[in-house]
């Protein structure tokens, strides 16, 4: 694997690939890499002839107070992770390397980054769609991967894409959970051992949600009422609970079929999110 931290060097790398008529898939990641992050890595194999991953701890979307600083990196551990998942290329930029000093433009998807984690964490989704176009330019890959994990998060940059005609597949890939069913997402290292049984709840909770819908419930404003009720219950702070439509996030009507129940609570000092996304 070739580790490569500049801007220049690795468009000069990734040329060669292009001349010769190979596909390029690319996994943009903050690091602290698991088994979520290494599934993405496994079908970006599968559906190119090469691919590159990137670490890069992206400042723009960490509000003040939020954990910049404090979120974990474990950059030998995720190389040798990587290296075993067989990835071409790591790209490994710094702060300076992504961000000029004097950069004056940044992407902003309106609306949807308003809603739900974008109302407690202003200015967080205009960072992601800023860095991850950034990240398309410089790799210009033919597809890139990301988790349904960031239901959110995806739905943006598939509008991004959409609406800046940026020439990338967008795949959205499977949340890869603990045996007790919490997704894996790397501040899960915040959580202490007795708040990680407690963060098994959280799907559980969405998975009961799930099953009342399919069983007809009438009033999905009752049903989250109830959620939110039973996320407290059991040591939650909520910050939101919503039945949505998945295809642009907002709220579901009990015609619409196809739903994405988005889950955003505080457990202690950890902030989690999880989904749920299915048909009816
Ligand atoms: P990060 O949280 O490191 O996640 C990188 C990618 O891994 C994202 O697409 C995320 O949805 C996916 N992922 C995380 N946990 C997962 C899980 N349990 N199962 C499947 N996929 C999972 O998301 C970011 O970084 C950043 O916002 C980024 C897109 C890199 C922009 O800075």
């Amino acid at each position: 694997m070739q580790i490569i931290n500049n801007v220049n060097e690795l468009r000069e790398f990734i040329k060669v690939w292009r001349v010769s008529g190979e596909t390029i898939a690319f996994v943009p990641t903050m690091g602290n890499l698991h088994a979520g992050h290494l599934q993405l890595v496994t079908q970006a194999k599968a559906v190119a002839d090469r691919v590159v991953v990137s670490i890069f701890v992206n400042p723009t979307q960490f509000g003040v107070g939020e954990d910049f600083e404090s979120y974990p990196r474990t950059e030998k551990e995720d190389q040798e992770k990587l290296v075993s998942a067989d990835v071409d290329v790591l790209f490994l930029p710094s702060v300076d390397d992504i961000y000029t000093s004097d950069a004056r433009t940044t992407v902003t998807v309106t609306d949807v980054s308003d809603w739900y984690c974008g109302a407690y964490r202003p200015g967080h989704f205009a960072g992601v769609a800023t860095v991850v176009c950034k990240l398309f330019n410089i790799v210009q890959p033919n597809i890139a991967l990301f988790g349904l994990k960031d239901f959110q998060q995806l739905t943006i940059i598939r509008i991004m894409v959409r609406d800046l005609n940026i020439p990338v597949e967008i795949m959205g890939v499977d949340t890869v959970r603990e045996a007790n069913g919490l997704a894996m997402s790397s501040r899960n290292t915040y959580l202490t051992e007795s708040e990680k049984q407690v963060a098994s709840e959280l799907y559980r909770v969405l998975c009961v949600i799930r099953d009342a819908i399919l069983s007809g419930v009438s009033s999905y404003a009752e049903l989250e009422e109830q959620a939110l009720l039973s996320l407290q219950q059991v040591g939650f702070k909520p910050d939101y609970l919503s039945v949505c439509r998945s295809s642009d996030l907002k709220k579901a009507a009990l015609e619409d079929k196809d739903l994405v129940l988005l889950v955003a609570v505080r457990l202690g000092k950890t902030r989690l999110i999880d989904n749920i996304y299915f048909s009816k």
